[in-house]
């Protein structure tokens, strides 16, 4: 496994690449959920490149940049058993000079769920993908549906923008008790962690009225908010019920439909969504 500390390094390491080349970007602290997609990566293309960047332009001033968990050591380690070739580590002066000031901005569809809460969120993460892309030249970038509309906004923008790669989404990997992989799990207390997986307990509840034959979205949503509502140190941020193009919220569930929730819980705020029919 080689490293790339600078622009500079990974450019000089991707020109030496031969095959296709499958970039998965991080912010770090990785769990189960990042290592999937670096197998897939490596899997899928000859050379697998995982990028570990905690890009300050996707938090928002009184977000938890400085607090959010970092450990280098024990990433690399994982990284290299799950067979990743190259990791770029940049640093925030080298992918940010003094001097920034381009930004890409995906409309439309970065108005609705984390966008609403998280105003700035997206232009960080389309800007910080935009320049990744750039440096590594992947030929496959893989994304997971964890952050559902993560992946929607980077699939719009690389086709919108034409780049020159294909966006793979996985699959969402979960806790033996259902509660999605994050590196922000690390905050919940262990009172927290026990009533974590109330989340995804109510996308299963949704799951299963809809299977029953319910299509009222305002229904089931009531239903997921009584739910969640049973742990009190949840505080509900949105739970959505959209349509999978437009994110634009449905009252009839007709054809396919993105159900997502952010949830606080102490500390952290967790994300978590299904996709149905
Ligand atoms: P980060 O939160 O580190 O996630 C990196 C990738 O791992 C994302 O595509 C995310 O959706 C995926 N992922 C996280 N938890 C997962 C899980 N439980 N199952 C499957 N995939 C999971 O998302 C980011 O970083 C950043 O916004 C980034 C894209 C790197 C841009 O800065």
């Amino acid at each position: 496994m080689q490293t790339a500390h600078s622009i500079e390094e990974m450019k000089h390491l991707r020109s030496k690449c031969r095959g296709s080349v499958g970039f998965v970007p991080t912010m770090g602290y990785l769990h189960e959920g990042h290592l999937e997609l670096v197998s897939q990566a490596k899997n899928e293309n000859y050379v697998a490149v995982v990028s570990i960047f905690v890009n300050p332009t996707q938090f928002a001033p009184h977000e938890d940049f400085k607090a959010y968990p970092r450990d280098l050591d024990r990433d690399l380690t994982l990284l290299e058993s799950a067979g990743t070739d190259i990791v770029f580590i940049p640093g925030d002066k080298d992918m940010y000079p003094a001097d920034y000031d381009t930004w890409v901005e995906v409309k439309g569809i970065t108005r609705h769920l984390e966008g609403r809460s998280r105003p700035t969120h997206f232009q960080g993460v389309t800007t910080v993908c935009s320049k990744l892309f750039n440096i590594v030249e992947p030929n496959k970038a893989y994304f997971g549906q964890k952050d559902a509309q993560q992946a929607l906004v980077i699939q719009k923008m690389v086709a919108d923008l034409n780049m020159n790669l294909e966006v793979i989404v996985a699959p969402t990997i979960r806790e033996k008790d259902g509660l999605a992989m994050s590196s922000r799990n690390v905050y919940l207390t262990p009172e927290e962690r026990k009533s974590a997986p109330v989340l995804y307990k109510a996308l299963q509840l949704a799951r299963d009225m809809h299977a029953k034959g319910e299509s009222d979205a305002i229904l089931i949503k009531n239903a997921m908010t009584k739910l969640i509502s049973s742990v009190p140190a949840a505080r509900i941020d949105y739970i959505s019920i959209a349509d999978i193009g437009t994110l634009q919220e449905v009252n009839d569930i007709r054809g396919r439909v993105l159900v997502s929730l952010a949830v606080k819980l102490g500390k952290p705020r967790l994300v978590d969504n299904i996709i149905l029919g």
